[in-house]
């Protein structure tokens, strides 16, 4: 890779797999040390938040998992996927030429649209964190109307090897900073790249409940922080977010 941290101990690229997050959570319970990263050019059980499927065609799609063993309380840990979401946006900007913006927890969006879904999940002592970005997809390949890719956005570079190195660097700066500073930075960093905070969301919990309000902000173990109009705000740990409209 032509831009790669020093950080991430031994890099694997495989030609298919079941789920690099499923992978890396096997060798973390395995003892695994920090650092190891995993792509894949093919997923045939790609796992996504909120036990969905993430599917992309063979070589179409940037699909890694890195594995950290951060030593921070095990609650902070889920803005990981936050400081991931940072890392990203910051490699599509500089290396794509493409603007990107983060919808809450820590989706990227290019023009209103989903390019990149990040899972964050704890096993044993280690995170997982994997990434899976929309690279060359044509529009007949998107899975869904709310998905777009790389290619779809006119970014200037498909090239998977570079968007993965500037991505690795940059996570790897970001994770530095949250291990000696605590998800202060990152969070920051979400907050003036976000394209949730200010808007309308409609937030649907993992136990059927909904609600409807202006997303304020987030608090910094990352969670939304949600007005419903009655002045009482809400905490939102976990949920599905739908933006209802632009912000006012
Ligand atoms: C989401 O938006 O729901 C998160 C999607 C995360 C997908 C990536 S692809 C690489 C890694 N391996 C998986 O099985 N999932 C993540």
């Amino acid at each position: 890779m032509s831009e790669k941290s020093d950080f991430w101990t031994r890099v694997d690229v495989v030609g298919v797999t079941g789920s690099t997050n499923a992978d890396l959570a096997e060798a973390a319970r395995l003892g695994a040390e920090e650092g190891r990263v995993l792509l894949a050019e093919e997923q045939v059980s790609g796992r996504g938040r909120l036990d969905r499927r993430w599917e992309s065609p063979a070589r179409a799609g940037l699909m890694l998992s890195v594995l950290l063993r951060p030593t921070l309380p095990r609650e902070l840990w889920g803005t990981l996927g936050i400081a991931a979401a940072v890392a990203l946006e910051s490699a599509l900007r500089e290396v794509c030429g493409v603007q990107a913006k983060l919808k809450w927890p820590n989706d990227v969006l290019v023009d209103g649209k989903k390019v990149c879904g990040i899972l964050a999940q704890a096993e044993g002592g280690a995170v997982v964190v994997g990434a899976g970005l929309n690279v060359s997809l044509t529009a007949e390949e998107l899975p869904v109307p709310e998905a777009t890719s790389l290619l779809a956005a006119g970014a200037r570079t498909l090239d998977r090897e570079e968007i993965a190195a500037a991505f690795l660097t940059r996570f790897a700066a970001e994770y530095r900073t949250w291990q000696e500073q605590g998800p202060g930075p990152a969070v920051a960093r979400w907050e003036r790249n976000s394209d949730t905070l200010g808007r309308e969301v409609a937030v649907s919990f993992p136990n059927g409940r909904n609600l409807t309000g202006r997303a304020v902000g987030i608090d910094a173990d990352g969670r939304l922080r949600v007005d419903p109009g009655d002045g009482a705000v809400e905490t939102v740990a976990a949920g599905d977010v739908v933006h209802l409209r632009p912000r006012a």
